[in-house]
């Protein structure tokens, strides 16, 4: 079989198929639902789709909890669903990713089940299991991603287990080979039925430190996340070794969760000629409006400083640059809408979408677009009964009742900013009842903008922010240069306009965003651009580079 780089010039887009389409009523969404959209999809021009986990689960994670890997959850469908799925997302041309999940799996799944049991069964090594230090407290210090001890006891065995998600989220042993092989299968029971890749969940911590080491305690702190989590010393044996028993079988694309990834250790899962991955997603632009090593976490808020997202973005631009590849992406199901983030959701709502969209889609890597991204959806302002997320609720538990480390105003604040959630309300397709998702109740509450921003009114208005996806998806098809072209990045220090160029060859382009609600003058752009050749698309009227950039003004130019 022969391997292409296909995943190169191709755009992704990211289903989280319990709020994409209810299909039968129940308020939920569904396979069924994803297929009645393909053709939604395919006006879309997208290439790929990443489908949020849709595997048997009990739901406590939102289907991030797998109880069976070959079986989808009912709520979701069957597996005829998912293999009609597959074959009607080929038949136009569209391919499908699935997820991954297997840095931990359900408390639920039958491994699991059977782990608990005993210390000397047949998958007894299958989790991460240690025993309570002599005062029968936690082996040590590590907490959970979702707040609280990563060690949960079980009187059964008399050790606790691993979880850096909840509770029932046990963390799988990859030390031990049969995990692996378990793994390398239902990962082909997938492939063989036609899924095309796979984006892989937290997949940098899948190797832990082995030595278990406690952080360093800080006042008013009693668990910590952090370096010993992930990265650990045997994580990219693992992915080699992935890749030889599965990957390298089949022509697909691979995109590894990595926290705590740098573009240097980027390199090393992506560099073809290590045999990992294909790209990985870096939380390092994510992590630029919180407070570092605040004990409030996410929910610490620093103010938006575009110079940084630059700086970031840039870093990674440059420094995968014929070493290995980037993964694109402003949202996705854990992060809120990227307008109402750090744009402008109101006034300027569709010119700012159309901003930040071309920003992104002019770097080199592969673009990925959230369901909704594409007609602008934002962000959610919700009473804090109303939030689903168990990221949210934990984090109300630890750090406003218990720890009093913020208070529930600020924290509100912050889950309107920065929640889960925000991503996750259902997608508005029309102005009816429910936005089109559902005819039953759904299961989260919909963004109450629906009558203004969803799908139908998007395809009505050849100008909409959709269509405009349209033609940057276009654009990533034909142009070459956004394939290969090197990345430069220009005014540096201005806070307002996120400008950069990129040179092949043969041509040079200017890509800029005014992300911000003032005028701007182009003068310092014209210094580097020189003639304008040849516009290749902007989100105002525009011929030349002599007037003024108005507010999230944004346009990629061919300038040599
Ligand atoms: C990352 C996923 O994207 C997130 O939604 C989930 O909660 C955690 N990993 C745990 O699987």
């Amino acid at each position: 079989m022969k391997k292409t780089d296909w995943w190169k010039n191709a755009v992704v887009y990211q289903i989280y198929p319990r709020s994409f389409k209810d299909s039968n009523g129940d308020g939920f969404g569904d396979l069924r639902g994803v297929i009645e959209k393909l053709d939604y999809l395919r006006e879309l021009g997208i290439d790929v789709i990443w489908l949020s986990p849709v595997f048997d689960s009990p739901q406590d994670d939102n289907g991030y909890d797998i109880s069976d890997y070959r079986k989808i959850y009912a709520g979701f469908g069957s597996n005829e669903d998912m293999e009609e799925l597959i074959q009607k997302a080929h038949d136009r041309e569209i391919k499908i990713v699935l997820d991954l999940v297997v840095n931990h799996t359900s408390n639920e799944h039958a491994w699991f089940v059977e782990s608990q049991k005993s210390r000397d069964g047949q998958y007894s090594d299958y989790y991460i299991w240690k025993d309570p230090k002599p005062d029968g407290s936690e082996p040590n210090n590590w907490g959970s991603c979702f707040c609280g001890s990563a060690w949960e006891f079980c009187e059964e065995r008399g050790q606790y287990y691993l979880h850096f998600y909840s509770k029932k989220q046990p963390d799988l042993n990859w030390e031990n080979p049969k995990v692996r092989q378990e793994i390398y299968d239902l990962m082909k029971f997938w492939m063989e039925k036609g899924a095309d890749g796979w984006r892989m969940d937290v997949i940098a911590s899948i190797s832990k430190n082995q030595n278990f080491p406690d952080y360093l305690e800080r006042e008013g702190q009693k668990y910590y996340t952090g370096k010993y989590h992930s990265n650990g010393p045997r994580l990219h044996e693992f992915l080699h070794e992935m890749n030889q028993e599965v990957l390298s079988k089949y022509d697909c694309m691979t995109v590894g969760e990595a926290p705590g990834s740098t573009p240097e250790t980027a390199r090393l899962f992506t560099d073809p000629k290590r045999e990992e991955l294909n790209m990985i997603f870096t939380f390092e632009h994510m992590n630029i409006d919180r407070v570092p090593g605040s004990v409030n976490r996410k929910w610490a808020l620093k103010p938006f400083d575009l110079r940084e997202l630059k700086k970031v973005m840039s870093s990674w631009q440059n420094q995968l640059y014929n070493k290995g590849w980037n993964a694109l992406y402003f949202e996705n199901h854990d992060q809120p809408r990227v307008i109402s983030r750090w744009g402008n959701d109101q006034e300027y709502r569709e010119a700012c979408a159309k901003a930040f969209a071309t920003v992104l889609h002019g770097m080199q890597g592969t673009p990925y677009i959230y369901q909704g991204e594409e007609i602008g959806m934002t962000n959610v302002a919700f009473d804090l009964e109303e939030y689903e997320d168990i990221e949210v609720r934990n984090a109300y538990q630890e750090l406003v009742v218990k720890n009093k480390t913020i208070s529930e105003e600020d924290f509100l604040k912050a889950v309107w900013n920065k929640s889960r959630d925000n991503g996750r309300t259902p997608m508005q397709w029309d102005d009816s009842e429910n936005a089109g998702f559902t005819t039953g109740k759904p299961w989260f509450k919909v963004s109450e903008r629906y009558p203004e921003i969803n799908v139908e009114k998007a395809l009505e208005d050849r100008n909409s922010i959709f269509y405009y996806y349209k033609k940057l998806i276009g654009l990533r098809h034909t142009e070459s240069l956004l394939t290969d072209g090197d990345y430069q990045l220009i005014m540096e220090e201005d806070a307002q306009i996120f400008a950069y160029l990129r040179t092949t060859d043969q041509e040079s382009w200017l890509v800029a965003a005014n992300l911000s609600e003032q005028h701007r003058s182009t003068e310092e752009l014209r210094k580097f651009a020189g003639n304008v050749k040849e516009i290749k698309i902007c989100n105002y009227e525009r011929s030349s580079l002599e007037e003024d950039m108005r507010p999230y003004e944004a346009f990629m130019m061919r300038i040599r």
